[in-house]
Order: C-alpha cells, then structure tokens, then sequence
C-alpha cells in the first residue's frame, strides 16, 4: 500500500473538515455552508463512507487533500505531510519538491527567531526597556504569550549571533527568511533592532513573518518594520491575529478589521476578541476570502474620516464577491481602538456595538462633507451618494437608504431615485464578479433506465455493509449505461469475503470514486440511512423491466433495418431469427 493511502486510511475526512466548518448530520451525509463561496443556506456535503466533499452551489468537490490544498492553501505535500503527523505515519516513500524543502527550512528558522525575540522579552534582563513600554501600553502578560510577542536588541547581530553563529543556520536561509539584511559591502545585519516584535503567523498558526515596532524614544526611525515579502510572507494576505483569535471570530460569526497590532491585542484584552489587523494596508482580495471563510460580517473600524471613507469603498468592492456583510464602526474623536481602550474598555465595547451599515457610513460621512441646505451642497451630495447608492443589490435595502437621502436632503423620494437611475445609465457597472466561481455543471438529462440504475447503485452503497457484495452480485448481470458504473460494481462484486464501503471507496481509482460519490450525492436528500430489503428488491425488479424494455427497443430498431433490406446474406437471415426468438423472450418476461 502506497503511504498516500496509508495517510488516506487513517484520516477522516469528516474530522479534517468538521475541525474547521461547522457540519451537521444531515441522513447519510454531513452537511455545511460551503467554504468556497458565500452562501446563506448549505449546499456543501461530505461524505463519510465515500470521504469525498461536493458543494451543489459551485461545483468545488474533491477529496480530503484537495479540500486542504483549497481552504489552507497548502501544497499537496504539505497536506500530506500534516495528516501524516496527525495519524502517526512516518513517511518515507514521498520525494519533497526543493521548495517543500526550502518552505520547511524557513519554517524553522523563523520559528527559532520567535523563541529568541520571546526569551528576550520575557526573560532577558535586557529585555527590561521592552517589558516597560508593554507595561505603559496597558498590554499584559497573557497577551504577551497568547501572541507570542518579543523583543530584539538594538545592536546589529542579536539574532545572527543566535541563529547563524550558534544555531549554524546559513546566512542566505535566514536573509530569504526576512530576518537579515546583506549591507552593501555583502555583511549581513539584523533587519529587526531595538523593537517590539510582533511574530506574524498564517492563517495555519504557523510564524511567516514579523512586524516591529520602535520603542519610544527611538522614534527617528521608522515606526513600524515589517518583513519583506518572501516564499512564505505575503502582505496582502497576512491579518494580524488571525491564528490567535480564530475560534472567537469563527464563534462570533462577526470579525472586526482595524488597522494596527496594537489594537488587536488591547482589543482582545478588553474581552472583544473577535478581531483581526490589516496592518495598515487596504482589505484585500486575499483578505476577503480568508474573512469569509468565518464570518458573515466584517466591520471595519477606521482611524479617521477621510481616509475611511475611501476604504470603506473600497471595501464594499472587495467584499462584494463574498457575500460578506460590510458594517463601519466610528471610532470617536479620530482615536484608534486601542487610545479608545486606554481611556475606558467599556468605551470600545460600546462602540462596536453601534457599528451601522457601509451605506449609512457613507450616507452620513457625505452629508457631513457638504451642506445640505444649499442647492449645490446638494448636488454634490447626490454626486457622491449615486454611485454608493447604484451598488446596493436588495431592492428593499435600496428603497430605505432612498428614503433616507431625500428626507435629509429635503427632496422627494422620486427625485433620488431618477438620480439613481441615470447615474446607472450613464456608467456600466463593472460587470459583477461571478458569486460563484464555477458553474455548476449543466446537469444531463437521464433515461429512466439511467435513473434506476443510478438509484439502485444509491441503495446498494447505502444499505446494510453485510449485504454489499451480495447485492453487488446482483447487480452484475445488468448492463449499466452510466459510465464507470459497470467497472464499479463487478468489482466489488468480485471481493471475497466481507467489505464496507469505506475500504471499497479507498481501493478504487479516482474517477471512479467521483462517479459513485456523484451518484450518491444526488441522493443526498432522502433522509434514510439504509434502505429496507423490500426497496431493494423493488428497486431490482423495476430495473430488470427497463432494461428488458430497453433490450427490446435495441431489438425492434435492429429488425427494421433487417426488414428493409431488400437482398439479406444467410447470415442476415440467422441473426434476424435470432432475434425475433429473443424478442419472444423477452416479452414473456414483462
Ligand atoms: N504600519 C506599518 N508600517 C509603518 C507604519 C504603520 O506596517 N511604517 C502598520 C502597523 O501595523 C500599524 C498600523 O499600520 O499598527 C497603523 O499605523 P499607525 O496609525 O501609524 O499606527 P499607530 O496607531 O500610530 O501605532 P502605535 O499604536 O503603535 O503607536
Ligand atoms: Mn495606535
């Protein structure tokens, strides 16, 4: 047995998935909101006995590593290997790719580079300076384990003495991990020095990068120092707390986007923790995708009016393919969360609360930019709210915020709405981005014969185990149309002794193993888990008659073409005897 298969065996699908999206028995299946797409109502099953997954919305199936290459981003390998670790399978026949290689490596020392930061802040005596500017930022030591946060000396080699001097890594490993710098007469320096070290993980927990920030006083340089794009580390994709606080969020169903580290660990200290950091930077796509996964609301929390209100369109755009919900929270006075926690932790809870829609933000922020009670104070404000207004999608939605524009601006309902029209007229939207990245595919329409079959394969792979050979037996003298279905049932009628379906399924090739989970996840909706004997034989006996009437169609459209032909060969006329003498058959049996 291959250790691809070893690791297949021993893993459980539904355990891989279940850990991660919240699934529901639901009869013979396991269903859930699809991690894909955004959807409202499941559509997304897994399949125990077969240990394949579907989503009916986008199409995306596949089986357990396909579902970790797609939701953790993961390479086959590093699939493989994380399962294998998981069932206790050391695995010797796989050949890593060099970049599996190099990505382990970096892995590694980057993790080290944790350990070192975090010894230094915690324990070191020269850790002092750090653990006083923590203490004066109100950040206690729980945060400081809970983040893993740390602390690099101000010279230029802490971390090579460390790592390259005692640790042996090689300088050019730990100058693609981020960490140093080769200076311009080729020596190498610590990038990180004298700074608040922030470990910046992946959405798997895994140290991919750092951000550090200055100590006070120091504040000649700049503020914040991030890693450099590398193998592993990529900005547009990293959300600072992601990894930590992923139960909370996946629990609220709800994440608060703000900008810095440091609210994001105040934050959580003052017990909302459902919350993650963009570091600064715009939402990204990558972001989005990652968020959606989680939650069904993102509320963005912005530090000051102008520059919110870009990102905030911004942020309906990129979220727009998600389904995610965009919510702004106002944070008084132009202060970041975390000053607002300083000042009162109660003061933040109360204002998360109050979070109002994308569209109200804007609504607001525009009549607050221009004056509303001069003519054109008000055109400039239809000029800015048209374009916000033509995005919003649900008719009912759209009627509110019309209704609440005019009321401000002092003007009929009618009056906005035609604004909104023409400024639709006048401007494409960008065609939307498909919701669902794959059409489903266009289902073929069956013969009743097909539909039989394909419902006795149902019954047989979902009835009693101790039953599935036999029944396969049965099923062998049949002529199956759906393809693959012949190969799969002569198989497992071929198996000596007992078989269960989940050993079955793992022995089989791929595309078999997608022919009989299609067919099964048709049936996803009958709510039985195994079918009565007397299905069963009703089942047999009514795809006995349709193949029978099937062969006798063949039959007749074989003799009328006999028939028409004027000279017919002796061997002609034997087979035309034949097959009136089986037709004769035939018909005595229906
Ligand atoms: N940032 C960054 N690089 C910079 C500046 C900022 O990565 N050169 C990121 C940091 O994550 C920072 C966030 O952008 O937390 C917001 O920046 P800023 O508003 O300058 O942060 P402050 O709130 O001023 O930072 P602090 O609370 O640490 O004083
Ligand atoms: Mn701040």
């Amino acid at each position: 047995m291959s250790q691809i298969q070893e690791v297949k065996e021993a893993t459980d699908i539904i355990e891989v998935i279940g850990s991660r999206i919240t699934l529901q028995r639901s009869g013979t299946y396991f269903k859930g909101l699809c991690p894909f797409h955004g959807e409202k109502s499941p559509s997304f099953f897994v399949d125990e006995r077969l240990q394949r997954y579907k989503c009916f919305g986008c199409g995306e199936s596949g089986d357990v590593f396909t579902f970790l290459e797609k939701y953790e981003g993961m390479s086959f390998s590093e699939a493989l290997q994380q399962l294998a670790d998981k069932a206790d399978i050391t695995l010797e026949s796989y050949k890593k790719s060099s970049d599996d290689e190099l990505r382990e490596q970096l892995l590694e020392v980057l993790n080290l580079a944790k350990e070192y930061y975090h010894f230094l802040l915690t324990k070191h005596k020269t850790g002092e300076v750090a653990r006083e500017y923590l203490k004066d930022r109100h950040v206690n030591s729980e945060s400081i384990k809970l983040f893993q946060l740390g602390y690099s000396l101000p010279g230029w080699d802490g971390l090579i003495k460390f790592l390259h001097i005692k640790k042996k890594y090689k300088m050019e490993l730990l100058e693609q991990a981020g960490l140093v710098i080769k200076g311009k007469q080729g020596r190498y320096y610590d990038r990180f020095r004298g700074r608040v070290m922030f470990p910046l993980r992946d959405s798997r927990g895994r140290v991919v990068g750092f951000s550090g920030r200055i100590l006070q006083g120091d504040e000649k340089d700049a503020k914040y120092i991030n890693s450099p794009e590398t193998l592993l580390y990529h900005k547009s994709k990293m959300l600072f707390g992601f990894s930590e606080l992923f139960q909370h969020i996946r629990k609220a169903g709800q994440v608060i986007v703000v900008e810095g580290e440091f609210d994001v660990v105040t934050s959580q200290q003052a017990h909302v923790n459902n919350i993650v950091a963009i570091k600064g930077s715009a939402l990204t796509e990558d972001h989005a995708k990652l968020l959606a996964r989680v939650a069904d609301t993102v509320l963005l929390s912005l530090d000051s009016d102008n520059a919110g209100v870009k990102a905030t369109k911004k942020s309906i755009e990129v979220l727009k393919p998600t389904k995610v919900e965009l919510r702004v929270i106002q944070v008084p006075e132009g202060k970041d969360p975390d000053e607002l926690i300083r000042k009162d932790p109660r003061l933040w809870r109360e204002t998360v609360k109050h979070s109002v829609t994308a569209y109200d933000f804007l609504i607001d922020a525009a009549f607050k930019q221009f004056d509303a009670t001069s003519p054109s104070g008000k055109r400039k404000i239809m000029e800015e709210l048209a374009p916000v207004l033509a995005q919003v999608k649900h008719a009912v939605e759209l009627e509110h915020y019309i209704k609440s524009v005019a009321t401000k601006l002092g003007v009929q309902v009618s009056t906005v709405t035609s604004d909104v029209r023409s400024f639709k007229r006048h401007n494409v939207l960008p065609p939307e981005k498909q919701d669902i990245p794959q059409q489903a595919e266009a289902k073929k329409k069956l013969t009743p014969k097909e539909q039989q079959e394909q419902y006795c394969v149902y019954l047989l792979f979902s009835g009693p185990e101790s039953k599935l050979v036999a029944r396969a037996q049965q099923l062998s003298e049949f002529n199956f149309e759906t393809s693959g279905v012949n190969q799969i049932i002569r198989t497992l009628g071929d198996q000596e002794g007992s078989m269960n379906v989940r050993m079955f399924s793992s022995h089989l090739p791929e595309d078999l193993k997608q022919t009989l989970f299609d067919i099964m996840a048709e049936y996803r909706s009958k709510n039985t888990l195994e079918a009565s004997k007397e299905e069963w034989k009703l089942a047999l006996k009514k795809l006995k008659k349709l193949s029978i009437a099937e062969r006798i169609n063949q039959i007749t459209h074989q003799l009328a073409l006999l028939d028409d032909k004027p000279d017919k060969s002796d061997k002609e006329e034997a087979r035309q005897n034949e097959l009136l003498k089986e037709i004769v058959l035939l018909r005595k049996q229906v």
